[in-house]
Parts: structure tokens; C-alpha cells; sequence
């Protein structure tokens, strides 16, 4: 199921969208959160969204024609960005199924994310509540709280099947 429009409001909020200058997606799938991204963007932001599921990619980039959308594995983002020629991102929004990723990829992505980021960058995320005491969540939330100066868990989103919560994480 695409993110419900509550959930991308909120993952798009308080997070400084509109002053920020660069602007990455991970996992857009059908860009139900890109539409949010885009709308609160300000002009001559630089934004691209990374999408591994080519029938995904394909779909979105016939939603979103003009809209740069990478075909790739987040997990190569910051050969990604250098490739684009954009530097210390701002914000990192992500869609990524984590609770479905395995140790090494979690960290790898993580990684990724944190080596790509600006000084004061801001990493946001969501997790649904029905998953958040499989061992792979837990795991993902202390991996958070370990790379992150500040990790803030929003109220639970029930407007959205299934049930979310989103994590800001400031760098
Ligand atoms: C749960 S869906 C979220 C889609 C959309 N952001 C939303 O909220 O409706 C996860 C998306 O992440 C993509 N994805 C999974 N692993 C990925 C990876 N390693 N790199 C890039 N995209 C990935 C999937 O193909 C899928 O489109």
C-alpha cells in the first residue's frame, strides 16, 4: 500500500523542507511522499529520488516526468552523489522497508545516509507499528540512536494502513 497522505505530510514536516537546498528520496515506489517533497520544496532545490524495483521506477518516472529518479541500490548513495555532483545533502527522506533488511544492509545504509548528509543534516524515515518489536526494527532503531545526535519518534500515524510512526534524526 503507497503511504497514505497523512503519513507523507507528516514525514515531510519539521524538517526544514522549505530552506533546505538539497533534497534525496530512498525508495519513492510510486511517489506518494515525492508529491509532498515536491510541493514544499522551494525552487532551485536540487532533488533526486533513488529507486532499486525498476516497475517502480518506470511507474514514476511517467508520474513524474521531469523529476530526476535514479535506477539504483540505495546502498551505493554516496557514488550516487558523486556522480550527480551534489554534496552534503541537507535532507534524506526514505520509504525503505528496514524492517525487512538484514544487519549488514541496514548498517550499509546507514552508512550511506550518514556519510552523505550535511553537518546538520536531517534523516527522516517511518516504521510500522506492527512490526516495531521484530528483533530487525529494534535493531534499526538502536543503530539510529547510536549514528544520530537526536532521534525524535512522532505519535503514531493511524491514518494510514498499516499504522506508522516516523523518525526524525538530526545529525
Ligand atoms: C514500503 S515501499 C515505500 C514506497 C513509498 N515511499 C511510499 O511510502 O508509499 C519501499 C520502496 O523502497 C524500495 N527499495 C527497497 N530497497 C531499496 C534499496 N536498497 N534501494 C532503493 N530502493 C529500495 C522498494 O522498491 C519500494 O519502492
Amino acid at each position: 500500500m503507497p503511504s497514505s497522505g497523512k503519513l507523507a505530510k507528516v514525514i515531510t514536516s519539521e524538517i526544514g523542507l522549505k530552506s533546505a537546498r538539497r533534497v534525496i528520496e530512498l525508495g519513492p515506489g510510486t511517489g506518494a511522499i515525492t508529491r509532498h517533497i515536491l510541493e514544499g520544496m522551494e525552487p532551485g532545490t536540487e532533488f533526486f529520488a533513488v529507486e532499486l524495483n525498476e516497475k517502480m521506477y518506470e511507474t514514476f518516472k511517467h508520474k513524474f516526468p521531469g523529476v530526476k529518479i535514479i535506477n539504483e541500490n540505495a546502498a551505493s548513495l554516496r557514488s550516487i552523489i558523486v556522480r550527480e555532483g551534489m554534496q552534503d545533502v541537507d535532507l534524506i527522506i526514505s520509504g525503505l522497508p528496514w524492517a525487512s533488511f538484514g544487519a549488514p544492509l541496514q548498517r550499509r545504509l546507514l552508512l550511506e545516509i550518514t556519510g552523505s548528509l550535511a553537518p546538520r543534516g536531517i534523516f527522516t524515515t517511518f516504521a510500522y507499528v506492527q512490526g516495531l518489536a521484530l528483533p530487525s526494527a529494534r535493531a534499526f532503531k538502536r543503530r539510529l540512536d547510536k549514528r544520530f545526535a537526536t532521534v525524535q519518534r512522532t505519535p503514531i500515524i493511524w491514518n494510514n494502513i498499516p499504522p506508522a510512526v516516523v523518525y526524525r534524526c538530526r545529525k
